[in-house]
């Protein structure tokens, strides 16, 4: 069962999962056995997509396994996401195939169903005890470089997967940010039932959903 640290409290009840799911820092040494990331990366290959194309791409760095991938997409990542993210046991990069398969027609909802895609993922781990801390902190350019990453496919996330580890482990100012109250916007501040909000309509306290 996933851990319950810091979970959602929102307005309106929703999945359990949904209220578990977190992007922590904090990480055990423990690998993650193969058939278990198989299964949270067929997870990810669940998700909707435009066309069915799958855009989605995944290269995974495990530290027991795949150490030179983990240090290459570790190295991407900028000093601020380094300094956590090396403890975890697996590094994995979300690409985008960026044309259509059918028509080779560019695929504008490519980074959208890849983004699904690792929403997805991060749900299947977190029932599988697992946890997920997705990152835009790294360097297109260097992962490209380090795996050759053809063209028409875009390197779009990377992120973090392990099993979570004790608090106490962080620099003192990233255990505030684990333990910091997760806030949401209310739900009248994005769903928007009938029309566009406008200046005179934009009274959140008395919106009707
Ligand atoms: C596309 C994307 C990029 C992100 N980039 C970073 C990052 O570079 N460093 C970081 O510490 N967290 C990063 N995050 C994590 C967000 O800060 C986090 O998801 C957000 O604060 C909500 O917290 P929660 O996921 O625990 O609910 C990123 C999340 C996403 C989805």
């Amino acid at each position: 069962m996933a851990d319950s640290t810091n979970v959602l409290h929102l307005e309106y009840p929703i999945l359990p999962l949904l209220m578990q799911r977190r992007s922590p820092r904090a990480y055990t040494p423990q690998p993650v056995p193969a058939a278990v990331l198989q299964q949270v990366f067929t997870a990810a290959s669940s998700a909707a997509s435009c066309f069915g194309e799958q855009p989605w791409r995944y290269l995974v760095g495990s530290r027991a396994s795949s150490p030179e991938a983990y240090d290459d997409i570790l190295g991407s990542m900028g000093e601020f996401n380094q300094v956590w993210a090396k403890s975890a046991p697996v590094l994995a990069v979300s690409i985008a195939k960026l044309t259509f398969s059918h028509d080779e027609n560019p695929n504008a909802w490519a980074r959208h169903d890849v983004g699904q895609a690792t929403a997805t993922l991060a749900i299947q781990a977190t029932e599988l005890s697992l946890q997920v801390h997705q990152m835009a902190g790294f360097s297109v350019d260097k992962i490209r470089a380090s795996f050759n990453i053809p063209a028409g496919y875009e390197p779009v996330a990377v992120f973090t997967l392990g099993y979570p580890g004790n608090l106490e482990s962080l620099p003192a100012p990233l255990q505030e940010k684990e333990t910091a109250p997760r806030v949401r916007k209310p739900l009248a501040e994005f769903m928007f039932e009938g029309a566009w909000p406008t200046l005179e309509t934009e009274r959140y306290d008395a919106a009707t959903v």
